[in-house]
Formats: C-alpha cells, sequence, structure tokens
C-alpha cells in the first residue's frame, strides 16, 4: 500500500495490476461482448449523419443510457485495496461520478464513407456517427493526449480517474498511455505545450516552450482485472488500435471527493508554479511548498 501510495505521489498515476477477480470481470467481458454485434453495423449511414447531425450527448451520462450501471460491480467498488487507496487519496468521503464502458473502435468498424474523415482527423470523436441505440458505451479510436479535468470544467481537481481492464491489454489493442509526473504542472492550457523527444519513451510538456521538463511515458499495458488510477492534471492518451479481431474493454470511473478534508490529491493538482522555471507560487502552504520541493528535486533533475 506504501509503496503504492509514494508511486501515486510521485507520477501521478497508480498501477495495480491483475487486482480484480478474473471470473467476475471475464463474465462482465463476455456479457459486454455479446450485446451487440460490434462492427461497421453500429454506424449511422452518412445520409442520416447529414440531414441529421448530433454533436453533443451521444455518450453515456449518470443515470442516462448507461451499460454500466446495468453491471453489479460491487466486486470492484467494495474492493478493500481500491477503497483503501481511494481513502488516502480522495479521504473518507468520495463518490462516483460517473462510471462508464470504453470501448477502442477497430479500424475494420469505420465505414467506407467516413474513412477519409477519421483518417485526416486521427483522435475523432465517434460518438456522433454511432447510432443513437448503441451510444451506451463511448467509443474511441485513440485520443490525443489531455487532462480529464476538461470532463469536469467547473469542478476543483479533486477527483480522480480509474480505468479497470477487462481483458488483456497488449501494446496492439490501444493501451492507455500516461505521462509520468505531468500533474506537476497543473491544469494547463489546450493545445497543451508538448514536443516529442528523440527517444519515443519520454515527451517534453509543460507551460511553454521555456518552462517544460521532460518526462516518461508510461504505457499501461495490462492483463484482466488491472486497474490504474490518476490525477485529474495527469496527461494521458491513447494510440488507434493496430488490429482487427480483438479490442479493448475497459471500465471508466471518475471519483470525486466529498467534503474539503484535506487529502493526498490536494498536495497534487493545482497550479503550483509561477510560470518561471521551478518557482513556486508564495500562496501555496508550507506543507504543500515541502512536499513540492522535495518532489520537484528528486525528479525535475
Ligand atoms: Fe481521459
Amino acid at each position: 500500500m506504501n509503496q503504492g501510495i509514494e508511486q501515486f505521489k510521485r507520477s501521478g498515476v497508480l498501477e495495480i495490476n491483475e487486482l480484480l477477480d478474473k471470473d467476475k470481470c471475464a463474465s462482465i467481458y463476455k456479457k459486454i461482448l455479446n450485446d451487440r454485434n460490434w462492427g461497421e453495423q453500429l454506424f449511422r449511414s452518412e445520409s442520416e449523419v447529414i440531414s441529421s447531425p448530433q454533436l453533443t450527448k451521444t455518450n453515456p451520462g449518470k443515470g442516462v443510457f448507461n451499460l454500466a450501471e446495468k453491471f453489479d460491480l460491487s466486486f470492484i467498488e467494495n474492493n478493500q485495496t481500491i477503497r483503501n487507496y481511494l481513502n488516502l487519496i480522495l479521504g473518507k468521503n468520495y463518490y462516483i461520478k460517473l462510471k462508464k464502458i470504453t470501448i477502442a473502435a477497430c479500424d475494420d468498424w469505420i465505414p467506407k464513407w467516413l474513412k477519409d474523415k477519421v483518417s485526416k482527423t486521427p483522435h475523432l470523436n465517434l460518438g456522433p456517427y454511432i447510432k443513437k441505440q448503441y451510444r451506451n458505451v463511448s467509443y474511441f479510436r485513440g485520443i490525443d493526449f489531455h487532462q480529464d479535468l476538461t470532463d469536469l470544467p467547473d469542478t476543483n481537481v479533486d477527483f480522480i480517474t480509474m480505468y479497470v481492464y477487462l481483458n488483456d491489454i497488449d501494446a496492439t489493442m490501444s493501451p492507455l498511455t500516461a505521462i509520468e509526473s505531468s500533474h506537476i504542472y497543473g491544469c494547463t492550457r489546450v493545445p497543451h505545450y508538448l514536443k516529442e523527444d528523440k527517444d519515443d519513451n519520454y515527451i517534453y510538456y509543460g507551460i511553454d516552450e521555456n518552462n517544460c521538463k521532460r518526462f516518461k511515458k508510461k504505457h499501461l499495458l495490462g492483463k484482466m482485472g488491472s486497474v490504474y488510477i490518476w490525477t485529474g492534471c495527469t496527461l494521458h492518451g491513447a494510440t488507434p488500435s493496430k488490429i482487427n479481431n480483438d479490442f479493448r474493454i475497459a471500465l471508466r470511473y471518475t471519483i470525486k471527493k466529498q467534503n474539503s478534508e484535506k487529502s493526498i490529491i490536494d498536495k497534487m493538482t493545482g497550479q503550483f508554479f509561477t510560470g518561471k522555471e521551478g518557482e513556486l507560487r508564495d500562496d501555496i502552504d508550507q506543507e504543500t511548498k515541502e512536499y513540492l520541493n522535495l518532489k520537484t528535486k528528486k525528479i525535475l533533475k
């Protein structure tokens, strides 16, 4: 537990491999897999999209057309290890703001008429192109590096995202990739300042080209039942699937703290830097300052 929390504080990402009951994960996975024909038939026709474009509310909501809510997920939500971590990170009072099933769509599902648009816009939101009756899960075909706080624009960054893999995910199946320790810059403007490194395992990220650091990418390759938790300020994304016969099915939770009691998350998120390299804002309390100083010395050299 301590080791995991230290990993989370340092990197903004917690990885708990193969934590959950495999039989229960496999049972949900099979039910989702058998729920519909996964393929081109999920998509609307071109004429329908043109005559009736729907650009918003194309994803499941809390209590609104949400397949994840149809399953008994108590083996995840009441798992003692997960609860212990959430108690430490968010404090004793937290709640599930949203849970949903996410699907990494395969290339050969994309209808011919949409292929061109998809290849020109590689991280296109597929929701508007999916038939209404299938929008009780979210579909992705890769997604750019982003912070999840954009999903919750009016809130403090006092929440975490938790992913649960329901099948084994290898490098070809659109694994999620997080940028380790990227949370230290807090909430940053979109488009985020990112620059590729010659080593693909690293990337430069920061406020701008004068205030950026080299960070390590963490590819979240994991077996069924693996759990990942990251802060709302942690940059993460996914490349499109490279294969067409298997695809990633995962559960995504947004879990938020419910009171103002201070916990680990409060020290990890927020805009701590003035913009001058390494300089911390004056109004940050002493304890947080010491923590960040220790952290920056440790990881930013
Ligand atoms: Fe995300």
